[in-house]
């Protein structure tokens, strides 16, 4: 039977593919996936333990988002991304926020369109520009991984509708200072395009490195799309809930697509949700404190390693390794799952074509695991580069 040809050209997720050579060694410990190791709040599991008790919890929702989980999102988007959603911007609920670029997107291009996304890319993103028949227009950063304004500029055509930026980023870690996301914010204003912001790691910073919001730039509201997500914040992975943050004009456009393929968010996770924005970001702040000393751990353990080259970015939960070897990466993850039972994810997912990199997650293992991980990682590495 016929395959579509839009989707067949589509990279095939990493992810999964990655998880099926990992089940198929026994003992392989895992530093591939991007998630926490911490689980939600109580009070999200306490918010949901009377759930299925009232008549409405069986029933369609609102597509925006529960009232109470609004107002909580408002609240936090006011207090700590400094963006006043009074004032220009409406809040959607998604079941994530890998669907929500793919909503706006559904929204703002037609085939033939260019999105623009700085190196390396987050994979959904650039699968979910092709899906669409749009095309990725991958633009290089800097050795530090930081944009490129000027390269950022040189790449806008005629047909360019957005420029896409994840800070903390997905996968170097690098985030993006205030002044070169206001630079980019001008950029898009300028040029009529969309600025897409994906937030996911907003609370994922160590050091110096501060986050911010473009949405919360003066006169952002017209052109901005903030995406945020419960994912990775809240150890809310499995349950599918995030939200963006629109200008009101796409609202019309936006329910179309909300009404269309989900219609309203899952009432049930909707509800933990709010059992989560209500303990509020000082639960994902404690999980931080032992992140950042696997951080510091594993950052060193690989730095002392010969023919591996980190830039020392200050966000998320992950470490891009460039490799002087003139291995393939698909194969060397192969083979460090094979050999060495550490799992990684290899850079081509992410459009690094020139050179062998791998992208190192610790978010998702204990301090003690983590430590047996990297160690196999840095014999496969010794052995295989
Ligand atoms: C940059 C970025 N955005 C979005 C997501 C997905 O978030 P969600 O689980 O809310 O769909 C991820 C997950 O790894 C990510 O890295």
């Amino acid at each position: 039977m016929h395959i579509g040809q839009t989707i067949s050209a589509v990279q095939t997720p990493i992810i999964p593919v990655v998880g099926e050579w990992t089940r198929n060694t026994p003992g392989t410990l895992s530093l591939g996936q991007g998630m926490v190791s911490y689980p939600p709040p109580v009070a999200a599991l306490q918010a949901i333990s009377h759930f299925g008790s009232k008549p409405a919890d069986h029933l369609y929702g609102s597509p925006l988002g529960q009232p109470r989980l609004l107002e909580l999102i408002e609240d936090k988007l006011h207090s700590e991304n400094n963006m006043d959603c009074k004032n220009g911007y409406r809040i959607m609920v998604t079941a994530g926020s890998n669907m929500a670029f793919l909503n706006v997107l559904l929204t703002i291009a037609d085939p033939g369109d260019e999105i623009i996304l700085p190196l390396p890319y987050y994979f959904n993103q650039e699968m979910a520009v092709r899906m669409l028949n749009c095309t990725p227009v991958p633009v290089p950063t800097d050795t530090h991984y930081q944009l490129d304004l000027d390269a950022l500029r040189a790449a806008i055509t005629h047909k360019t509708r957005a420029i896409v930026t994840v800070s903390p980023n997905n996968p170097s870690g690098a985030v993006y200072p205030e002044a070169a996301l206001r630079a980019v914010n001008q950029l898009c204003k300028e040029h009529g395009l969309y600025h897409i912001s994906d937030e996911a790691y907003e609370y994922f910073t160590y050091g110096e490195a501060r986050h911010f919001s473009p949405g919360s730039i003066s006169g952002a509201q017209q052109h901005t799309i903030s995406l945020y997500s419960l994912s990775k914040a809240y150890g809310f992975a499995s349950w599918r809930i995030g939200y963006m943050v629109i200008p009101e004009a796409l609202l019309p456009s936006l329910l179309k697509v909300q009404d269309t393929n989900l219609i309203c968010p899952p009432l049930i996770t909707q509800y933990a949700a709010i059992g989560a924005l209500a303990t509020g970001s000082s639960y994902c702040k404690t999980g931080l404190q032992e992140l950042t000393k696997s951080r510091a751990q594993i950052t060193a353990q690989l730095q002392a390693l010969s023919g591996v080259n980190i830039v020392a970015t200050e966000g998320a939960f992950y470490l891009l390794l460039k490799l002087d070897t003139e291995k393939n990466d698909l194969e060397l993850v192969k083979s460090l799952i094979s050999e060495f039972k550490v799992a990684v994810i290899p850079g081509c997912a992410f459009g690094l074509h020139d050179g062998c990199y791998l992208r190192v997650s610790y978010g998702m293992l204990d301090k003690d695991a983590a430590s047996i991980a990297i160690h196999r990682l840095v014999n496969g590495l010794e052995t295989h580069c």
